[in-house]
Formats: structure tokens, sequence, C-alpha cells
């Protein structure tokens, strides 16, 4: 895998200016991508995961956002480009899935139609060459007679065939990277393995790299090579999968670990439900709220640091964490639950 990345965020920044004051929805996140590498990014709903995305391809339209930071995508920043360079970017060198898949295709027209302008939005091919590649594409993503589903409409397909339209459209221009918000969060679990297969395809076969955003540690264990853990518009945790999951740093992370249901497992526990969101912290640690081990210190943002790759974003004195973890399985669920997402009032 070359060691080059060909996505590079940095000091990434998102406020949104209410009537009330700013929202911080991402707060100074860092991470990188390198090509053919899955990078699985996630968090509770709420937690900047499709803001932070957006933000990276600037597709956030509100007028009232502020972004900043540094986006470097194959040697270039994002947000110093025109908008005409973005939109050459965007839909060609970077694909996004989007989280609701409504948007990505409209009722009116059929999908090879969709597909076929998709491609000659971005390159100078007649229609019969557009309409040949989407049947191609239709069937690389495992949509059978092809030929004939080309000239189907989106509400003739069932939710999974749809999404692997949508995964076709996404592929059209052969992207190097493609970002997938929630791609399997409607669909049924055998669909969901199948668009994962598939997805996991893509990156053999086109070597494109794929963000996927989930709010599903399984999802995230099924696919990713490196993870990026959100909580409050921040990263808390960030790392290859396996250290992640076998030696997970921080508690927001054991608590998402704690909530996938296992098999042999002893009984699921839930993170408990904070009303609200997990909006960004006007101070310390976005998670003290809900931590259970919280301290004094955690008043003040904890920075993500670790070695060998692996880092985390906690004032919990690394040596003892193992056995904090151990000891404490139960510490979620034990955590009074209160309101902890900050308002815009409380930030102004
Ligand atoms: N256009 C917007 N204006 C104000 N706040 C927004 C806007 N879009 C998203 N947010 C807020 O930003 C936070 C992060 O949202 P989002 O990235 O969609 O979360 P996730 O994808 O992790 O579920 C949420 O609190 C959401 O309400
Ligand atoms: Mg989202």
């Amino acid at each position: 895998m070359p060691d080059q990345p060909i996505l590079e965020v940095d000091d990434l920044r998102v406020r949104f200016r209410t009537g009330r004051g700013h929202f911080t929805a991402v707060d100074g996140l860092s991470f990188s991508v390198r090509p053919g590498e899955v990078l699985g990014v996630v968090g509770e709903s709420g937690s900047g995961k499709s803001v932070s995305m957006l933000g990276v391809l600037r597709l956030i339209r509100t007028p009232n956002a502020e972004i900043s930071g540094k986006i470097i995508f194959r040697g270039r920043d994002l947000l110093a480009l025109k908008d005409r360079e973005m939109r050459a970017i965007r839909g060609r060198e970077i694909a996004m899935i989007f989280q609701d898949p409504m948007t990505a295709l409209t009722p009116v027209y059929t999908v090879g139609w969709q597909i076929a302008e998709q491609i000659r939005a971005h390159e100078r091919i007649s229609k019969k060459e557009a309409r040949d590649r989407a049947v191609r594409l239709l069937d690389e993503v495992g949509i059978p007679a092809p030929g004939k589903r080309v000239d189907s409409y989106p509400h003739e397909f069932s939710g999974g065939m749809r999404q692997r339209v949508v995964i076709a459209m996404a592929l059209s221009c052969n992207p190097g990277l493609l970002i997938a918000d929630e791609p399997t969060t409607a669909l049924d679990v055998t669909t969901q393995a199948q668009i994962l297969d598939l997805m996991r395809g893509l990156r053999t076969d086109h070597g494109s790299a794929i963000i996927m955003i989930t709010h599903d540690m399984g999802v995230v264990s099924e696919i990713a090579d490196e993870v990026l853990v959100m909580y409050g518009g921040r990263a808390v945790e960030r790392g290859p999968r396996k250290n992640v999951f076998h030696t997970p740093r921080h508690p927001y992370t054991w608590g998402l670990l704690d909530s996938v249901p296992r098999v042999d497992g002893p009984r699921v526990r839930r993170l408990a439900t904070i009303p609200g969101t997990p909006g960004a912290s006007g101070g310390g640690c976005p998670f003290a709220d809900r931590c259970a081990h919280r301290h004094a210190v955690c008043d003040e943002v904890p920075s993500l640091v670790g070695g060998s790759g692996h880092l985390d974003a906690c004032w919990l004195p690394g040596e003892d964490r193992a056995e904090i973890r151990r000891g404490d399985r139960s510490g979620l669920e034990a955590t009074p639950v209160r309101h902890s997402a900050r308002t815009a009032d409380e930030e102004r």
C-alpha cells in the first residue's frame, strides 16, 4: 500500500452561526486516507460525521456555515479551489454516496440515463458509449439482467438493488476516493453483508480509497483498515482496526463496543441515550458528561495523542486503561444520564 495519503485533512472546523450564537459541529478534526485504504468513521448520530465529510467536499450549502482547516486531496488544497475546479473533482475524483439514498436518484429518469449523464458530465463520450458503460457498471455491482434493468426506474428496484445502483453511479468515473455515508443503514442484514462485500471488491478491483461513515461498530469491524471514532465533532480515538477493537483506549469507544450485540458474549449493554445531540463542547472533553471516569482535569480538552498510529483523546493514565476497562465494563450503564449536549445558548 503506497504510503502517500490520497486525502489529508488537518484541523478541520465547521461552525454554524445561529440566531443564538455559534454551534461547532466539527472541532479540529485531522485524519488521512491512503490509496486503497478503507477508513471507518464511527460515532453516534449527531457526532459530526456527515458534516465533516460534506465539508471535505465543500457541500455544506447553508450560508451560515464557516469552514476552516486544510483539506489536501492529491496535493491540492480543496478549500482553496475555485467552485468550478471543485465541481470537476466531485463525482469524478471523489464520489459520495449520501446518507439519504433517495437524494442520489431522481424518480423521473431511468437508472441507465442517470448513470450515463453522470459519466457524460465529466467525460466526452457518446450517449451510446455512456449507456454501454452504465450496463457494465450495473453488472459489476451485481444487478441481474443489467441490459434490461438499465431501462428501469429507481422505484422498480428493491432497497438493496437501489443502493447497488447508487454505488454503480458513484463508481462511474472510477473515483480515487469514495465517501459512503451510512450506505447500509436502511438495509436488512443479508443485503447489508452483500453491499459490504461489494465495497470490499471495489477497493481490490479499482484501488479506490473508501471512507465509510457508520454508527455501527459491526460494519466497521467488517470493512475498515483504519478507524476514526468521533464524538462531539472531535476525533476521540483513531488507529488501525485491530488495535481499536482489541485494545480500545477511549471510554466512548468502550461504550460503542459494548453496545454491539454478541452471540457468545454477556448481556448487551447499551449506551445510555442522551437527549439532544453530542454537540462539540465549549470547553472540556466532549464526552465528560457521559463518562464514568470523569475527573477534574476533564474540564480541559484532551489532545489526540499516542504511539504507533493508535491515538486517543482522554486524560486517563495510559498504563491504567486496560485495568479500568476490565474492572468497569458497566461504567457507561451506571453513568447518570444528563442533558450533555451544549446548546448554542451555552456557547454564546
Ligand atoms: N446546516 C446545519 N446548520 C446547523 N447545524 C447543523 C447543520 N447540519 C448539521 N448540523 C448539526 O451538526 C451536528 C452534526 O451533525 P451530523 O454531521 O449530521 O452528525 P452525524 O452524521 O454524525 O449523525 C448535529 O448536531 C447537527 O444538528
Ligand atoms: Mg450523518
